[in-house]
């Protein structure tokens, strides 16, 4: 593999030593061609293509289906994380009469837990142990009244990747409902949502799906969408038979048993063509290829921050938990400086959960370790 060649397609690695995939991903020079292309027909042509660009985007969700195991009716895209939590939180509240709570994990990013909170559902988190979350600790959180685990795949700060298949598996026996979140994860790193019975999945594409702010893949299983009704609904949610618009008026309708019913309304489909392009972009490199260069870079990280004796706090010493996301802790008033003196130095990081969270990508090669790992040693040396 040229992993040389393929930090030429990303323009960053002139301007800066990046390690902030896990915040956005950089987009390929691929796929900015095929995102310009898309805009400039809008230019020249206005929404003349309009039928031609949702076809395409129809076949990323075959093709999203594809990789993550299931049907395409059971694929759609929503604006973000946030609110494709929100709208299960809507959900559980509008379908659920009984009094019910949700386990999570005490390191979730907010958007995976804010929308239970504000709709006054009781959230039980389990705490971290050694930045993991064991599944027996998970369980031991869910009673009787659990209605559904909340979960993110791999967790945004230490990068903590949950075994999601025996997870899956237990809450299966417990008949509890397994929703997952995905986004830093997902395509890297494969989920196979009927090995872990998930019933729901989210994904935020911008972090790990190399076409900026596309939206987030909303996966549901079929049982799901038929035990709790959608709460919202929009023109594209109806099911009309084949006719573009919905035109009645208090005329009882129903709504899409796919998916298609979350669309709501109108999406951006220039940025998920790019989304498309990326996917293609990523399996002509192979995923397996990728996941062999994300360990190979994370083995190197890792010998190098041990030889500067600083604190890894992601859990590493098992590959199946590991991440493209390795956090550090220099100590506390030094991981703020180290963030800010980095910058210095051209090299950037995140500060996060008041660690420094390293996110390394495809494009970053062993050079960019070593001198993230020199200006560290030297602030080390000068505190
Ligand atoms: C695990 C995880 N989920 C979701 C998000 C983003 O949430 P949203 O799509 O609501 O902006 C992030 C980071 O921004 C994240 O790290």
């Amino acid at each position: 593999m040229n992993w040389e060649k393929i930090r030429n397609d990303f323009p960053v690695t002139n301007n800066a030593i990046y390690f902030q995939s896990a915040a956005m991903s950089p987009i390929p020079n691929q796929v900015l061609d095929v995102i310009i292309n898309a805009f400039t027909r809008l230019n020249q042509f206005g929404d003349i293509h309009f039928m031609e660009d949702l076809i395409e985007t129809e076949k990323l969700n075959k093709i999203l289906a594809t990789m993550l195991n299931t049907d395409a009716e059971n694929i759609n895209i929503l604006p973000n994380n946030s609110f494709a939590m929100s709208l299960l939180a809507l959900s559980f509240k509008e379908n659920i009469k009984t009094p019910f709570n949700i386990v999570s994990m005490f390191d979730e990013f907010p958007s995976n837990t804010v929308p239970f909170e504000y709709k006054g559902i009781t959230m039980k988190y389990v705490e971290a142990e050694n930045s993991r979350f064991p599944i027996e600790n998970i369980m031991s959180k869910v009673d009787k009244n659990t209605l559904a685990v909340v979960t993110s795949y791999v967790q945004f700060c230490t990068g903590f990747r949950q075994d999601i298949e025996t997870l899956g598996k237990e809450l299966k026996k417990r008949n509890v409902l397994f929703v997952v979140n995905a986004t830093q994860g997902f395509p890297l790193f494969p989920v196979d949502v009927k090995k872990c019975n998930i019933d729901v999945l989210t994904c935020s594409v911008h972090k790990w799906g190399f076409s900026g702010h596309t939206g987030t893949i909303f996966y549901t299983s079929p049982e799901f969408r038929e035990h709790f009704a959608s709460p919202i609904a929009g023109w594209l949610s109806v099911d009309t038979n084949n006719e573009l618009i919905y035109t009645g008026k208090n005329v009882p309708f129903s709504l899409h048993g796919s998916a298609r019913r979350y669309y709501t309304g109108t999406y951006n489909l220039q940025t998920l063509i790019g989304f498309k392009a990326a996917i293609e972009y990523l399996n002509n490199i192979g995923f397996e290829n990728i996941r062999y260069r994300l360990f190979e870079l994370g083995d190197y990280l890792i010998k190098k921050l041990k030889e500067a004796e600083i604190q890894i706090v992601s859990p590493v010493n098992n590959y199946k938990e590991r991440s493209a996301i390795i956090s550090i802790n220099m100590g506390n008033k030094l991981n703020v400086k180290a963030l800010t003196y980095l910058e210095t130095k051209n090299i950037f990081t995140s500060f996060r959960f008041e660690m420094l969270r390293i996110s390394f990508n495809i494009f970053n090669n062993f050079d960019d370790i070593d001198k993230l790992i020199e200006a560290l040693t030297e602030l080390k040396k000068a505190n």
